[in-house]
């Protein structure tokens, strides 16, 4: 019988032998360093676990899913088109101008956006895209947030970038300090991938903050890709998003030129067993992702592109995803009380908090709590003379229910102190 274990091929020594070693340069994705942390460690008998690493929202998801996917099922039998269907791309086109009071008619679905099998793939394949084999005569560079999702340096090195993290520490207010860019690194960037709402920190840039972004992207010649995944999971104000901001700038009838923006279904809906989002934006820059595409990606099944139409035109359940969040916040602040440096983040469903060494904090609310989060440190960088920026933290995502949520936080609070 064969052996279903790959991890006799996934060693260095095989890649030694053949391969694109590119890919030893990357570190271990983080899940998979939480569970090589906690492998060892068990946690106390008779308290039921309460998983709060990956942003895989719990929350039923909407019913409409499975009443479009039953009346599609015809669907199942053809090959997906690389653009979905121009109700797929009308709805999330329509979403775009109403969430973001784009001018109505800027933005031209049909040549400006594209339905992806969730963000992850689509994010890293851009680097495909955007990356030339050198940028004014060096190695290009992708710039991106320090901590950061771990598909944006997976697609810099794979693409053979080099990876720049930009620390998003409380001092640079959890995004990258733009002004600390220099002209030699901008010259040589093909990519910058930009989180707002970011994850882990769940900061939100500003308008400024964007069209300064956007500007540097069209004076150095390179892709902004905002990822704005969490851009509907807001407590109190929506977060500003990026095509809004590069509406609201002088464009000579080119708005969105360098510009690409990121959504998903995932977080939205609750729905990341779907693996349905769309990339928005350049039209030059879809169009050729497009053909890339064609090579690539196995396209949006049919019937999965018809229920992510009708959820992108539904935002009854989008509300009360938002109830629900509001509520979990809520019962997370009781417990916490401040500690921890806990702030409200603009966006997105996780705490951020400081607790001296993130590793050993996972170890130990694992051990005596069953309460299971992710050390900030994996999902950041160490860059030579500074400390890796997540070191301190741990991330914990608020995906059950509110009263979980704040069981999990008195758990917190009584094993860390
Ligand atoms: C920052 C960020 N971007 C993108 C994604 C990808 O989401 P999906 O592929 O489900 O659309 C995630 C998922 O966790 C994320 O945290």
């Amino acid at each position: 019988m064969v052996s279903a274990d790959f991890s006799v091929h996934s060693g260095a020594a095989f890649s030694a032998a053949i391969g694109n070693d590119r890919l030893d340069r990357l570190s271990d994705y983080p899940f998979t360093r939480l569970a090589n942390l906690l492998a060892g460690v068990t946690p106390r008998a008779n308290v039921a676990p309460v998983v709060l690493t990956v942003g895989e929202p719990q929350h039923t998801p909407p019913a409409l899913i499975d009443e479009t996917l039953r009346a599609n099922t015809a669907g199942w039998g053809k090959y997906p088109p690389v653009g979905g269907t121009p109700e797929f791309r009308a709805a999330a086109g329509d979403w775009l101008t109403r969430r973001y009071g784009l001018p109505t008619g800027l933005l031209h679905a049909e040549s400006s956006l594209l339905p992806v099998s969730g963000t992850r793939e689509a994010l890293f394949m851009l680097a495909l895209l955007a990356v030339p084999p050198h940028k004014a005569g060096k190695q290009p560079a992708v710039l991106m947030p320090n901590p950061f999702y771990a598909p944006y340096e997976g697609a810099a090195v794979m693409a053979g970038a080099e990876p720049v993290f930009l620390p998003g520490t409380r001092a640079t207010g959890f995004l990258p300090d733009l002004d600390a860019l220099t002209p030699e690194l901008l010259e040589r960037t093909a990519l910058f991938y930009l989180c707002t709402p970011a994850n882990p920190q769940g900061a939100a840039a500003s308008a400024a903050y964007l069209a300064k972004a956007i500007g540097l992207a069209r004076d150095y010649g390179f892709v902004l890709a905002v990822d704005e995944c969490y851009a509907e999971i807001y407590l109190d104000r929506p977060p500003i998003g990026a095509l809004e901001v590069a509406a609201s700038l002088p464009h000579g009838g080119a708005p969105w030129s360098n510009l690409l923006v990121f959504h998903s279904l995932s977080k939205r809906s609750s729905a990341a067993g779907l693996r349905s989002g769309f990339v928005a934006g350049d039209p030059a820059l879809i169009g050729r992702f497009s053909r890339l595409r064609s090579y690539a990606n196995a396209g949006m099944p049919l019937p999965v592109v018809a229920a992510s139409t009708a959820l992108w035109r539904d935002e009854a359940h989008v509300e009360e995803n938002r109830r629900l969040y509001r509520a979990k916040f809520a019962a997370a602040e009781a417990e916490l009380q401040g500690r921890y440096g806990y702030y409200r983040p603009d966006g997105g469903f996780f705490l951020w908090l400081e607790v001296g060494d993130g590793e050993e904090a996972a170890k130990r609310l694992w051990a005596e709590g069953a309460v299971r989060v992710l050390p900030g440190g994996y999902l950041a960088h160490s860059v030579p003379g500074e400390p890796n920026p997540g070191a301190a933290f741990i991330r914990v995502a608020l995906v059950q229910d509110a009263e979980t949520v704040g069981q999990a936080c008195a758990a917190i609070v009584r094993i860390l102190g």
